[in-house]
């Protein structure tokens, strides 16, 4: 039987993906209350969130994950029956210069909202609960040429970013075995769409473009990825939680793959056009610079199971959804400037308090 959410809490709803999801989910959802819980960090715009800031079904506390009252009192009083828990620092180069707060945010911040969760959940104020944890494909490691990772891949992560969400997940999945708790945790790959910072691959390309200021690509660029459109990964997230047996874990992936240079000389091609340049003239903006350290060859996906289960397919094609995205950033930038520059804090700390 379907679980139909009433009150559902979502972490780090002001970043990349917590933002997507929150357009599709209160577009889908009507009769479901969201309530964002975010810290507002350098990541975190409410500039993303615009269009439903006085949405009567939706509602914003700006705070830390970790502080565990702020988050016992929101479950409380908001009579949240579902986290979905997107918030953390997500971002690889990071985790490599500054570890330590990857490991507050993504483990220590997990495990406050588990145990906080597990405590509401066993108090009974609410009839039916689940936790779902928003992780990534980076905690299987990295593979060779060939192969997928599937749900029963052995947890290899490289980098302290995937590290701590390896971590994270072994929480998650620590709470369902010992408590029974409801949880749900799904690892997707590469997103990609609207409101992405522009530290990230795809946006930072886009950007640096416009600029004309060189496009930073790593080690030989052979690196692979498989690319999602954002709000395909939004729809699979609704999907699960909807439908998945509470313990479960799914992959989601796009089935998109990219040699990193070839994702950039198409961002380049696609944007000659669009800026008016003679054709080829972006791609000589191309540097290889430096390997990233621990750099990770290939990442790919096996979705089948999320297919066969629950029957979620990604909708966008990438031709399609790069094409947006690239319109979107043209669109947009002005938000691009607020986030890059950081104006925005300046506006939202005053109505917040927020923290640079
Ligand atoms: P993001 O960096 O864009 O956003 C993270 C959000 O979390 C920000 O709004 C930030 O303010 C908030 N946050 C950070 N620390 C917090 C704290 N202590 N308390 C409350 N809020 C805090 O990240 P994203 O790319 O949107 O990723 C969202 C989630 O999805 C992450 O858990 C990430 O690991 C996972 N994921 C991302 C991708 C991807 O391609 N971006 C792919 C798979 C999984
Ligand atoms: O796979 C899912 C993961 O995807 C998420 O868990 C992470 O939160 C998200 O940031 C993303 O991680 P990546 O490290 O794959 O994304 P990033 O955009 O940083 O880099 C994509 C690829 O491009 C990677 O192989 C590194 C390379 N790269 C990146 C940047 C920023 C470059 O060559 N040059 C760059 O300037």
């Amino acid at each position: 039987m379907a679980f139909i959410p009433k009150s559902i809490l979502v972490t780090g709803g002001a970043g990349f993906i917590g933002s997507n999801f929150i357009h599709s989910f209160i577009a889908n959802n009507p009769e479901c209350y969201v309530t964002n819980l975010d810290a507002l960090t350098y990541a975190g715009n409410l500039a993303n969130l615009k269009t439903v800031e006085h949405h009567p079904a939706y509602g914003f506390v700006k705070g830390d994950i970790c502080d565990a009252a702020l988050v016992a009192r929101i479950l409380h009083e908001k009579k949240i029956d579902t986290v979905v828990h997107f918030a953390a620092e997500s971002h690889v180069d990071r985790s490599i210069s500054g570890p330590e707060i990857f490991v507050r945010t993504n483990v220590l911040g997990t495990q406050t909202l588990l145990e906080e969760s597990r405590k509401h959940w066993q108090s009974g104020l609410v009839p039916d609960f689940r936790f779902f944890q928003i992780s990534t494909d980076e905690v299987y490691g990295t593979l060779g040429e060939t192969g997928y990772f599937t749900e029963q891949t052995p947890l290899a992560p490289n980098s302290p970013y995937s590290a701590s969400k390896a971590g994270a997940d072994m929480l998650v999945r620590a709470y369902h075995e010992t408590y029974g708790m409801p949880t749900l945790n799904t690892r997707c790959s590469n997103n990609y769409g609207p409101y992405h910072f522009p530290e990230k691959l795809i946006p930072l390309l886009i950007n640096n473009i416009v600029h004309s200021k060189a496009l930073p690509v790593y080690g030989d660029g052979r690196n692979v990825r498989d690319w999602l459109h954002v709000r395909d990964h939004a729809i699979a997230v609704e999907t699960v939680l909807k439908s998945a047996t509470p313990g479960s874990v799914y992959n989601i992936g796009g089935n998109n793959e990219w040699f990193n240079i070839d994702i950039v000389n198409l961002v380049c091609d696609l944007l000659d056009g669009r800026l008016g340049r003679p054709a080829g003239q972006n791609r000589g903006l191309i540097t290889f610079v430096k390997d990233r350290l621990g750099h990770d060859r290939r990442y790919a996906i096996d979705a089948s199971r999320l297919k066969d289960d629950l029957g979620w397919e990604p909708a966008y094609t990438f031709e399609k959804g790069i094409a947006e995205t690239i319109d979107w950033y043209l669109a947009n930038q002005e938000w691009v400037t607020e986030v890059t520059s950081g104006a925005y804090r300046e506006y939202y700390a005053q109505q917040y308090g927020g923290r640079s």
